[in-house]
Parts: C-alpha cells; sequence; structure tokens
C-alpha cells in the first residue's frame, strides 16, 4: 500500500513568501502537530473517539460478510436510505471501486449496483423506486439517531414499496444501521425482526465509513471489505507516529493549518485527478465542513473558524473553475489527488492524420494524458502564486481507498485539535432539523413550530 504527500509547492520558495510557507514558519509550530496528536491520542484512548478502532474490529467485518453470504445471488440492487455520514461513504466506496455511475458493469445478482436515497426529492425517489425490482432489492436503512425526517420518510416509502409486493417475507429483506437500543429506527428493527448492525457510540455520522455504515453497503455490493480495512489499519498505525516524515495526517493537517491560518486561505479545493475519486471528493467535503465549521472553540469564545471545501475533478473542471482558481482571488489552496496507476491505461492508437492536433498525442495514453494535465495545472497555479499540495495514491482499490479514508479522518481530527475545535459535534445543523420538525408535526417541538411561524411573518412583513 502506498500513498504519499508532496508539500512543495506549498512552500514559499515555490510561491513566495506572501503565500507560501517559509522552513522558519513550519518550524516554529511543528511542536504544535505533536500536541495535537497528543491530544487526540489521548481522547481516542479514553474512548472519546472510535473511529481509529474501527479497522481492527472483527466481529463487524464477520456479521457484515454472514449477511453478504446469506443474501447473496437473491438480489441484484442494495438500495441505500440515509443522508449525510450515513451515505457518502458507501457512494465514496462504490464509486472508487465499482466505477463512477456511468459506466459501472451492467447490474446483476453477481455485480449488484448501489441506489443510494439520500435526498427527499419526490422525483429523485420516485423514479428510484420505479427503477428497482422490489423482488431483486435488498433495503438497507442507516441512521445513528434513528430519527432524521428524510431517512424516515424515504424508508416508510421504500418499505411500503417492499411490503406490497413481497408481504411478510419483506422482512428478511430489510436491514437497520443503528446506534443500540437508541431511538426508534432501533425500537422498528426489534419490533419487526430486522437484521440489524451497530454504530459504536463514540463513532460519528462521518465518521463511521469503516462501520457497518459503509461496511454493509460494501460488502452487499461485492466489494472486498477484508482489504479496506487492511488498508485502514497500516494507516492507523501511521497516524499515531510522532514522526512528521512517517505520518502524512499529521503533517498534511499542519501544513493545512498553516497555509489556511497564516496565509489566509479559507477555501480548499479537493483537486480529484480521478472520477473513481469522485464520491470521495464528496464524502471529503462533508467530512472537512461539519468538522471544522464551527461557531465556538473549546474555552467558549466566537471564533466562527471554517475552511470551505470544494471538491473539483481533474481534467474535467480545468474547462470550467481554473481560470477563476489561477486569476480570481487567491483565497485557496488546492489539495490534488492523483492515481499512479490507472486500471486502464487508454491507450490512443499510434495510426497518424497528417493533422498537427492529433499526430502528438498518437501512441501515447490517457493515463499519460492526465498526469501531464494535473502536472501542468500544479505548474501554471504555482506561475500565479497559488499554493497547492498532492496527495498520490498508488492505485484506486479497496486496501488503498480504505487507507486513504483513514488518513482523511485522522487528518481532520488532528486539523480539529489545532485549531482547538470539537470536531466531532454538528450544533450547527440542529435548529434547522429542528424547525423541520415543528414544520411537519413533531410532537415535542411545538415551541420551534411557533419559532418558524415568527420567522415567515417578518419574512412577510418585510415583502
Ligand atoms: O456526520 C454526521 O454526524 C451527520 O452528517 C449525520 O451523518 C447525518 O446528519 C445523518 O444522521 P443520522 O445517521 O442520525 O441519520
Amino acid at each position: 500500500m502506498r500513498v504519499e504527500f508532496d508539500e512543495t509547492n506549498l512552500l514559499a520558495r515555490m510561491v513566495g513568501e506572501r503565500d507560501g510557507l517559509s522552513a522558519s514558519e513550519i518550524n516554529q509550530d511543528s511542536s504544535k502537530a505533536l500536541e495535537a496528536l497528543r491530544a487526540f491520542q489521548k481522547t481516542s484512548e479514553a474512548g472519546g473517539q472510535g473511529f481509529p478502532d474501527l479497522p481492527f474490529q472483527g466481529e463487524t467485518t464477520r456479521e457484515v460478510l454472514k449477511c453478504a453470504r446469506e443474501l447473496r445471488g437473491s438480489y441484484d440492487t442494495v438500495c441505500l436510505v440515509g443522508i449525510g455520514g450515513s451515505a457518502l461513504g458507501a457512494w465514496a466506496l462504490d464509486c472508487a471501486i465499482r466505477g463512477p455511475h456511468p459506466v459501472q458493469q451492467a447490474f446483476s445478482p453477481k455485480h449488484p449496483r448501489l441506489v443510494v436515497l439520500d435526498n427527499v426529492d419526490p422525483s429523485f425517489a420516485g423514479a428510484a423506486l420505479d427503477s428497482m425490482n422490489p423482488k431483486k432489492t435488498v433495503l438497507v436503512v442507516t441512521a445513528k439517531s434513528g430519527s432524521t425526517a428524510e431517512t424516515a420518510a424515504t424508508f416508510l416509502m421504500a418499505r411500503d414499496w417492499l411490503v406490497r409486493k413481497l408481504g411478510r417475507k419483506a422482512q428478511a429483506r430489510i436491514a437497520v444501521v443503528t446506534s443500540q437500543g437508541r431511538g426508534d429506527l432501533s425500537a422498528l428493527a426489534g419490533r419487526e425482526g430486522y437484521r440489524t448492525f451497530t454504530i459504536p457510540d463514540n463513532v460519528g455520522g462521518r465518521f463511521s465509513v469503516l462501520s457497518a455504515v459503509g461496511l454493509l453497503p460494501a460488502a452487499l455490493i461485492g466489494l472486498d471489505v477484508r482489504k479496506l480495512l487492511k488498508g485502514a489499519r497500516a494507516m492507523t498505525h501511521d497516524c499515531w507516529q510522532p514522526d512528521l516524515n512517517k505520518n502524512l495526517a499529521l503533517r498534511a493537517a499542519l501544513l493545512h493549518y498553516l497555509i489556511w491560518t497564516l496565509k489566509k486561505k479559507p477555501i480548499q479545493v479537493a483537486f480529484a485527478y480521478s472520477n473513481r475519486l469522485w464520491g470521495t471528493a464528496f464524502w471529503f467535503r462533508q467530512l472537512w465542513a461539519e468538522s471544522l465549521g464551527k461557531a465556538r472553540n473549546r474555552k467558549g469564545d466566537l471564533v466562527h473558524v471554517g475552511q470551505t471545501p470544494v471538491a473539483a475533478l481533474g481534467a474535467t473542471d480545468q474547462h470550467s473553475q481554473v481560470q477563476l482558481y489561477t486569476e480570481g482571488p487567491n483565497d485557496k489552496v488546492f489539495t490534488f489527488w492523483s492515481v499512479r496507476k490507472h486500471r486502464h491505461s487508454g491507450r490512443i492508437p499510434k495510426a497518424r492524420l497528417k493533422l498537427e492536433a492529433f499526430d502528438y498525442l498518437a501512441g501515447k495514453s490517457l493515463a499519460e494524458l492526465i498526469d501531464a494535465e494535473r502536472r501542468s495545472t500544479e505548474a501554471a497555479l504555482v506561475e500565479a502564486q497559488r499554493p497547492n499540495c498532492t496527495f498520490t495514491l498508488e492505485r484506486v482499490d479497496e486496501e488503498h481507498l480504505g487507507a486513504f479514508l483513514q488518513l482523511l479522518e485522522f487528518q481532520t481530527a488532528f486539523m480539529g485539535e489545532l485549531l482547538d475545535i470539537n470536531a466531532f459535534d454538528q450544533e450547527g445543523v440542529e435548529l434547522g432539523k429542528r424547525f423541520t420538525y415543528g414544520l411537519m408535526g413533531r410532537p415535542g417541538y411545538e415551541t420551534y413550530r411557533g419559532r418558524f411561524l415568527q420567522y415567515e411573518k417578518r419574512h412577510a412583513d418585510r415583502a
């Protein structure tokens, strides 16, 4: 397993002192990285955060593999109902290993597809149900809280759709992933006798991809979850090392922290040069935004800290975003995600057409071209004094993906320590949720309905 991090283009010698880091700026703060490591290690060892332990939990792996074995052959579609951290990880795994959706292998009981119902757009949900055969579908519903409105509503629809076709047999086609013995989803699963998988209490949604949240759908669509965990275990080992040369997550966290805070880069572009990593870029977008966007630090001071993550796809977005990135405000740091060995080389035929725009490409490959495009974009950004860095994955397979996801989670946790914020809560999304419950008539949320109606009145008055 090989994952690398190249920070050269974050340095002042490449992009200038105003936008790049000098050796003294890095040295001055490198002790902060060790403090962040120690602090997070302490939290993790005390059981405060569980994601570092997930790759070592054999029991969950055995349970999900058993479930996949028992059901294998009886379905061609896995329908996942969940949202946020309960959906994005599974999508990232599916996209990386089975391939980006438009070019996935035709689905069949041997190669089941994943349909993720993570939105309550009625035409999306309706069309998704129409596209599936209830007799060949396994329904997985995932919610740590067991009460998320979007998930509850979509699950009620999907469950009804399944029961109408299969009657009592539907029960065996439904699996639930939720907190143990807590929340209404767990209560329903107990009442109906659904297969149930638990999410450890100390693992938050966006850090849960290597729990049953990601492993169950992954195993059901035939991914090698053991290899995924093998890569994650190796990376976890590295992420506890105090040596910044061995610990890529800690080094990347420190350098991103310095470039963000000292050089004023409130935006990070995760620039994936691989369609297979596109799902991972969206998973990362949630991880970085929800973990690091906070009103207060741990002392309780109002800080309104956060770095806006943007997902970009190379080379496609060179023709969409790079104009802005190169000439617009110099407020971004770019993290390229590069792949050394692609599954196909994309060999370009050797035949020459005696036309300049085509002939220089003859006999080369798309792999060479996408690599040249990334390196050229890096160089162009350097000329424009835009700091950038690169993660390189040897290949996109289960082992490298498991390692990379774990690296990004550790990096996020270390960044939380460096910023002195709680990276594991998400208070900022609660009020909107409560207003929705109030509006939809959930008991106990009447005051939020009242507050919302006051807001609407103010809104109407202004109009
Ligand atoms: O990271 C998080 O905790 C959130 O994004 C949750 O995953 C998301 O809100 C869904 O929550 P739940 O799993 O309870 O439905």
